[in-house]
Formats: structure tokens, C-alpha cells, sequence
């Protein structure tokens, strides 16, 4: 087993249920509808990027951190004008992803989120989806800010994450997340912190762009900007 990092917690929480990712995923976190509502988003943004800049589209560069089995990366694949890399630091993942049809041209890296080996100034977008409820607030903000790092001046992040519960039921069900991820991962994404660690470590215009219920819990999508000098 290839691990970048001594510890970090695997994508299912126990390695064991590994093989049935996707399948957990999509059930359990409504990956698709997720992951549908961040493309479209990215969709927006570098579009509103070309227009400010004029910039040519076969310099797009999107980069996904925690990609886990790649599923966002290679729904995106079929646009030739972007650039993709999957960044993960559990190599079982990316040996999921790149058995995804099509996903050759993708860009896949071994590599903890809070360095990720990309140059400064590198990334149009960086996408993060449900990663941030697997690490510890240093983590988070490294890995927040080593975003930052990567991105374009312009450029901005599309983070999607369990998030605070929009009702008491929402609570109770994220409680088994805590459980599995643990509860100091979990804690800033259940008391809404996330908006507040994006701006911390350098992002503007924080916004929450959509809420979604799901079996465990809620999950809220954001985006924010690094603002040109
Ligand atoms: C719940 S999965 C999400 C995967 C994918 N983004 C999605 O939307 O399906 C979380 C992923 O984060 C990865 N991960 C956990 N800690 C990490 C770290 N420190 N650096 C990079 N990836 C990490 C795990 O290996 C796992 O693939």
C-alpha cells in the first residue's frame, strides 16, 4: 500500500469497504447531484474568468484535491479545453479513478492536500469535494490555503462539503459520519466553520452556492475568489 502520509482517513472511513466507494457515495452523500451542482459551477466560473481576461481556453487548468476514485475529474473529461488533476493521497483511489474509462489524460497525483506539488499560480479552479470532514482543522486550513497557493489571481475554489445541519434530523444523521471520520475532523463542519477557514486562509467573496439533504446529513456547496492584487 502506497501511502503519502503516515495516517489519514480513507475514503470510506475503514479500508475494508474500499472496493464499494462509489456505490457508498452515491447512496449515501448524493455524489451525483453533488458533483452535478460543482461542474456546473466550474462551468460558471471559467467562464466568467475568459470574459474578464480574455484567457485561451486550452490553458484551463481545473484541480480536484481529495479526488478520491476521480468521478468529478472524469465526468468533465469529455471537455478538451481543460487541463484536469486528481490529487489524492491514498493511491488505492487514484488506482480506482484511473480505471475509469477515458481518464488517461488526466493528470493523477499521489500527495497529501496540503501539498500538493503543483506550481504557485497553476489552477482556473480547484474543486474539493467532501474531503474537509476527513481532516483535523490544521489540516484544513493547510490544505485551504495551499489552494489558495495553486490558484490564478481571479481564480476560485468550488468546495462542497457536510456542512451545518439545516434541521435536527440532519444533526442526528451526521452523528454516524462522526462516528466513522471522527469527531475532531467533523467538528468544524458541523458547527458551519467552513466559511469562516476559507476567508482565513485568503479566499474572498465566500459564498454558499447550494444546500443538499442527504441520508447522512447535510451537505453545502461554496465558492470563493483570490481576488487579483
Ligand atoms: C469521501 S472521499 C471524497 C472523494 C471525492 N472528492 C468525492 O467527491 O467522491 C475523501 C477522499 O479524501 C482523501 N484524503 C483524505 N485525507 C487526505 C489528505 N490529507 N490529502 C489528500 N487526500 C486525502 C481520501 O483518500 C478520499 O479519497
Amino acid at each position: 500500500m502506497n501511502k503519502v502520509v503516515s495516517s489519514f482517513v480513507p475514503a470510506t472511513g475503514f479500508d475494508i469497504f474500499l472496493p464499494w466507494y462509489d456505490l457508498a457515495v452515491r447512496l449515501l452523500a448524493r455524489q451525483t447531484r453533488m458533483h452535478e451542482n460543482v461542474s456546473r459551477i466550474v462551468s460558471q466560473r471559467l467562464q466568467k474568468l475568459r470574459f474578464e481576461t480574455s484567457e485561451e481556453s486550452s490553458g484551463v487548468h481545473v484541480v480536484d484535491v481529495g479526488c478520491g476514485s476521480g468521478t468529478l475529474l472524469a465526468g468533465m473529461r469529455q471537455r478538451d479545453d481543460l487541463n484536469l488533476t486528481g490529487i489524492d493521497v491514498d493511491a488505492r483511489m487514484l488506482q480506482q479513478a484511473k480505471q475509469k474509462p477515458g481518464t488517461d489524460s488526466i493528470n493523477w497525483i499521489a500527495a497529501p492536500s496540503w501539498e500538493t506539488t503543483l506550481p504557485a499560480a497553476s489552477a482556473q479552479v480547484v474543486t474539493c469535494t467532501l474531503l474537509m470532514h476527513h481532516l483535523d482543522d490544521e489540516s484544513k486550513s493547510r490544505t485551504l490555503s495551499e489552494a489558495f497557493r495553486i490558484s490564478v489571481p481571479g481564480g476560485a475554489i468550488v468546495l462542497a462539503d457536510f456542512a451545518h445541519p439545516a434541521s435536527w434530523l440532519a444533526w442526528l444523521r451526521f452523528q454516524a459520519v462522526r462516528v466513522v471520520d471522527g469527531r475532531l475532523n467533523t467538528a468544524a463542519n458541523l458547527d458551519g466553520r467552513l466559511p469562516e477557514m476559507l476567508g482565513a486562509a485568503g479566499w474572498q467573496k465566500v459564498e454558499e452556492e447550494f444546500v443538499l439533504a442527504t441520508p447522512l446529513g447535510t451537505v453545502r456547496g461554496y465558492t470563493a475568489t483570490k481576488m487579483s492584487a
